[in-house]
């Protein structure tokens, strides 16, 4: 397998990279304003550019396209930008795909329903109630309609290892370990299905091996709001020094409206692999507790 990861210095396509890399995949990941580490530059929004990494010469068989603006809250004040960053990038990566004949795998979000009623499977009927989730229903359609091979990944809230360490979860975490005093105003009404990015790529790597198409959602078996999330991390660091304060999506009035029940169910992805254990945030924050007490030990 011959794999060009775009969007490689972010979380989820870093821990694609690694995991995938680990397997002996022939693996490129791309970086775009970022440098991390073991990537090459390429934009998606200028397929002109010269500093570009040369993906015809390495013609992979696999695209796997984690670039976007994911900022949810800026993409409604700056509509224009967010359809060039998700849309019309996704656009450009279908037409390489398509010249070189190579699967395309996207990420989605469970921002495409209206968070009424979830936890959502595959078939159910969406509805974007924000610009980054209408773009990026409109990227997962020009996808699909692309190519009956390719894939759509739904995911949302995803935590884990990366350099940046700008998830949710880690910026907690990091903050604690530096004896940071934490304030936490958090939505108590915005339900979802948190993930581990290792889990995004061990999975993408079952449904790459035996060449899935369609949509698939990804997603644990935790289902819960940011202050149940804060205090699932909070409780393996009783000596943190916090204050949590729950708000509505109301009070916090964001730019861009939230599906309050949303998330993801796994039901699809379970049926075909029936041994496959997904990490639990406990999971995670647990294991990540006993590394930071060692290297305390060890100072
Ligand atoms: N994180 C979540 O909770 C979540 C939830 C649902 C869906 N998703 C989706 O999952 C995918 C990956 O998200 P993530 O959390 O890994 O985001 P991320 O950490 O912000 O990574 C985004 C990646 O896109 C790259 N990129 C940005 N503009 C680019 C351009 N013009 N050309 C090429 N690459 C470009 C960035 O490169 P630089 O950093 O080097 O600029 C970075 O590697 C996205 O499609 C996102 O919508 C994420």
């Amino acid at each position: 397998m011959k794999i060009l990861i775009i969007g490689a210095s972010g979380l989820v396509g870093n821990n694609c990279l690694r995991y995938f890399k680990q397997k002996d995949w022939n693996c490129v990941g791309t970086y775009f304003s970022y440098e991390a580490a073991n990537t090459v530059f390429f934009d998606t929004l200028n397929l002109d550019n010269e500093n570009n990494f040369n993906v015809t010469q390495f013609k992979p068989n696999v695209i796997v396209h984690c670039g976007a603006l994911t900022h949810v809250d800026y993409c409604e004040q700056n509509e224009a930008e967010s359809y060039e960053k998700t849309v019309v990038s996704t656009k450009n990566v279908i037409t390489i795909a398509n010249e070189l004949q190579a699967k395309l795998v996207f990420i989605s979000t469970d921002y495409v329903f209206d968070g009424e009623n979830g936890p959502y499977d595959e078939e159910a009927n969406v509805r974007p109630i924000s610009v980054y989730g209408k773009h990026k229903l409109e990227a997962e359609q020009a996808v699909l309609a692309a190519n009956a091979q390719n894939l759509v990944l739904r995911i949302t809230n995803v935590y884990g290892d990366e350099e940046r360490g700008k998830n949710f979860v880690s910026r907690i975490i990091d903050q604690i370990f530096e004896q940071q005093k934490l304030t936490l105003r958090l939505p108590i009404d915005q339900y979802a299905t948190p993930i581990n990015a290792a889990d995004i790529a061990r999975c993408m790597y079952l449904l790459l091996r035996d060449n899935k198409s369609g949509i698939y959602n990804i997603a644990g078996t935790d289902y819960m709001n940011r202050v149940q999330l804060a205090l699932t991390i909070l409780k393996y660091f009783p000596e943190a020094e916090y204050e949590l304060i729950p708000q509505t999506t109301t009070q916090i009035a964001a730019p861009a409206a939230r599906p309050l029940q949303g998330g993801l169910k796994n039901k699809k992805f379970m049926s075909e692999y029936p041994d496959f254990r997904f990490n639990t945030v406990d999971d995670y924050v647990n294991h990540k507790s006993i590394m930071l007490d060692d290297m305390e030990d060890a100072e």
